[in-house]
């Protein structure tokens, strides 16, 4: 029997990937020919998305990333050129600062991180101290806990539940990044619970579709499977999520791999497998996956299938700031 490779569906960009991708690229389409002046045609803050390939293409079509809006000379503002904010979301203070500086922004926020912010402001607004799990440093949480450093308290796991000290009457309200792990999310929440019983959760899960969705149909094509390949980025939160549950699916039969593209594959890990399950992040464009299914199938695995889990139909309109000023980006 031919050695096989078992696809996850759904797999790869989600709408708010899809609409921050889009909307660098239609600045830079509609910037035309360089300018004069020597100023790139759009910044862009951060990695628009978390995936490697994504922002070297757009850099190599004249994006320049920064990491700062302090990078970003007077004369851009003053020319007008636009600052992108990426899909994760910033926090007030950048803001604050593009507005000082007179920059026009295109912000490309995820409308699904976008929700997160505006719960904590409510939830601010009505009293409640906020418990928000997600992961220090990444740019979601970054952006999230800067609405209101002094509410929001940034758990990881399950084991800093008992760092946290809060009396009966502190009304308490539980949020989370949206590419979290479902199931670790679940053992985190039921150690709230078990701590502080009138913590309130919010009316639906800050953990997005597209999380939610890609864990599902991976964690099958995994049960499927004696080896599994996750394309994504080391800093993409979702793709590493999705490694961790392809690793516990697998059951110890096998191990997960996470890796940029085929390039990073090892042949080494498909030794004595008779079937490798795909998937990749929702930052990750789909000729990465193909160029690891291309790279298989010259190892002998040449027969396809398919696990498709639900059928995504998700799509966001691009920024306001470009369906408004369409002008203002050429
Ligand atoms: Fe948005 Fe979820 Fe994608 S929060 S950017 S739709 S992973």
């Amino acid at each position: 029997m031919a050695k096989r490779i078992v696809l996850a569906d759904p797999r790869g960009f989600c709408a708010g990937v899809d609409r921050a991708i889009l909307t660098v690229q239609t600045i830079l389409k509609a910037a035309g020919a360089p300018r004069e002046d020597g100023l790139p045609p759009v910044y862009v803050r951060r990695q628009i998305v978390h995936n490697r390939h994504v922002v070297e293409d757009l850099a190599s079509a004249g994006a320049v990333f920064v990491q700062e809006l302090a990078e970003i000379p007077d004369a851009a503002a003053a020319a007008g050129i636009p600052i992108v904010f990426s899909a994760h979301g910033v926090s007030p203070s950048v803001k604050a600062e593009a507005a000082a500086r007179g920059m026009h922004v295109v912000d490309a926020t995820c409308p699904l991180v976008s929700k997160v912010h505006r719960e904590v402001l409510r939830f601010v607004k009505e009293g409640y101290e906020i418990i928000y799990i997600g992961h220090k440093g990444h740019d979601e949480a970054v952006g999230v806990v800067g609405e209101s450093p002094e509410h929001v308290h940034l758990i990881e796991h399950a084991g800093d539940v008992e760092t946290l000290d809060f009396t009966p009457d502190t009304k308490l309200v539980l949020l989370s990044q949206t590419t979290l792990s479902i199931d670790e999310t679940a053992g985190t929440i039921t150690a709230l619970k078990a701590r502080f019983p009138w913590i309130k959760e919010p009316p639906s899960s800050d953990i997005c579709y597209a999380t939610s969705n890609r864990q599902a149909a991976v964690k099958l094509v995994a049960e499927q499977s004696d080896c599994v390949v996750i394309v994504g980025s080391a800093n993409s939160s979702n793709s590493v999520r999705l490694m961790e549950v392809a690793q516990d699916a697998l059951a110890g039969r096998g191990v997960a791999h996470r890796v940029d593209d085929a390039g990073e594959m090892d042949p080494a890990w498909f030794d004595g497998v008779e079937a490798v399950g795909i998937s990749s992040g929702a930052s990750v464009p789909d000729e990465l996956v193909a160029g690891v299914i291309e790279a298989l199938r010259s190892r002998g695995f040449t027969e396809v299938t398919s696990v498709e889990t639900i059928k995504e139909n998700m799509h966001f309109v691009l920024p306001a700031e470009i369906r408004r000023q369409p002008s203002r980006a050429q």
